[in-house]
């Protein structure tokens, strides 16, 4: 049996009772912390936990590893619940272009954005994108992300839609991490259907997604609906037939245009809606009081200077709001979830206590997780980041830029080792 015992915490952070699935509106601020504390972890889940004045002390130390966080918070690991990691290239010539006055629809409209991906992609191997995507989820955990959905949709066929859900099943299985998997054919009209819409979304209804549920690839369903790209009734056609097939929706709704997703989303019992950097009143009206977690990606809206999500609003109407990277090579090329905390704190205005819950508790409730993960918490999965020696929690988010991790542990196991040893 393998045990974990740290020792000493400045604080164990988001210690939430058990039961909670999400914090939502004013209960966002809310992360309890136990000062000075302890934690033990057996076969990967935390069974244990206290202030030390209350540690029963250890007699039986055979094969316990001690971890020593004297001025160190221990947080629970960050869940990143919308990225786009498995791609074939970067594409930092189209920065460039924006850089010199062009808007992503116009580099969209030259053939440019997704299906400059998806052209790289088809011509890539299956074993080449599973060693590039499995480098940029090391990067990640050694970042603090320990859990993280990956979508499909830079392929935008069967063949290539397939090959990169095999690739995510591969990762799932080689890395410790927990990987949930969205189907996202609906991300852009592949060039070979461009006079055909109708054409690509029976392909996609009719032969893909019932070949992804029969090899068991995909947890949710994911459409772009979008100006120039899917409109609400081919969403709610595709959340439909994804529903049919047990996957609940998590879609891009309201990046650049507000056209009516988001409630038909809701109404659909969407799990999330992503972006919402574009949003209407009545937007927001249909979001609160329902179920739906607004995913906001705020590393989004820096790249391509595009406006913030409403936080506050969301907050302050009760929604639970979740924090992801949505690493891609178009629109967020990073999966740094600390970089997610500080621009969500000072571009959505959140506190340091919502950012945190946010990219935890509500981020791993965005992929159905948070009965594993997402707070220090009897029962759920060990995973954690000890911080190096830092003054306060609100220092994470403030000194932006650094790196303030000692050490990444997912399911009781060190995935970065750090100076926090006994
Ligand atoms: O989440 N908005 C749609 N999809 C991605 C961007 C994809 C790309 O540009 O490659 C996003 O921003
Ligand atoms: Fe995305």
């Amino acid at each position: 049996m393998h045990r974990l015992l740290i020792k000493n915490a400045k604080a164990l952070v988001g210690s939430h009772a058990g039961g909670i699935d999400r914090l939502a509106g004013a209960t966002m601020a809310h992360l309890p912390c136990i000062e000075d504390g302890w934690l033990l972890a057996e076969d990967g889940r935390i069974i244990d936990l206290g202030p030390m004045e209350t540690w029963p002390g250890i007699t039986d130390w055979n094969g316990l590893e001690v971890l020593d966080a004297t001025d160190r918070y221990v947080l629970p690991g960050w869940c990143d619940p919308h990225t786009h990691s498995i791609f074939a290239a970067p594409r930092e010539e189209e920065f460039v272009m924006k850089l010199k006055g062009a808007t992503y629809q116009e580099i969209a409209a030259l053939g440019g954005g997704i299906l400059n991906s998806a052209r790289k992609l088809r011509g890539m191997s299956e074993d080449d994108l599973y060693e590039s995507a499995k480098a940029r989820l090391e990067a990640m955990m050694h970042q603090g992300t320990v859990a993280v959905e990956i979508k499909s949709g830079y392929g935008l066929s069967l063949e290539s839609e397939l090959k990169m859900l095999r690739v995510a099943k591969r990762l799932k299985e080689s890395l410790p991490l927990q990987v949930k998997t969205t189907l996202l054919a609906a991300h852009a009209l592949p060039e070979e259907f461009k006079e055909d819409r109708a054409g690509y979304l029976d392909l996609v209804l009719n032969e893909l997604l019932p070949a992804v549920s029969r090899e068991g690839l995909a947890d949710f369903i994911d459409v772009f609906c979008e100006t120039n790209y899917f409109t609400v009734a081919e969403m709610e056609q595709v959340l439909e037939a994804g529903e049919r097939k047990g996957m609940k929706g998590k879609v891009h709704v309201n990046q650049f245009t507000s056209i009516g997703g988001i409630a038909a989303a809701v109404k659909h019992g969407a799990m999330s809606v992503d972006h919402l950097e574009v949003m209407e009143e009545s937007d927001i009206t249909a979001l609160a009081g329902s179920n739906t977690i607004p995913t906001l990606l705020p590393s989004c809206s820096f790249f391509l200077r595009i406006p913030y999500a409403p936080a506050r609003a969301l907050i302050d109407r009760g929604c639970a709001v979740a924090l992801a990277s949505d690493h891609n090579p178009g629109s967020s090329p990073t999966g740094n979830m600390n970089l997610v905390l500080s621009l969500a704190c000072i571009q959505l205005r959140m506190l340091p206590e919502e950012a945190i819950n946010a990219a935890t508790m509500n981020a791993a409730a965005a992929m159905g997780l948070s009965a594993e993960l997402g707070s220090i918490t009897k029962g759920k999965r060990a995973s954690f980041i000890i911080t190096k020696p830092i003054p306060s929690l609100a220092y994470l988010p403030y000194a932006f830029g650094a790196d303030h991790i000692d050490t990444v542990i997912i399911d009781g196991k060190p995935a970065r080792a750090g100076e926090a040893t006994a």
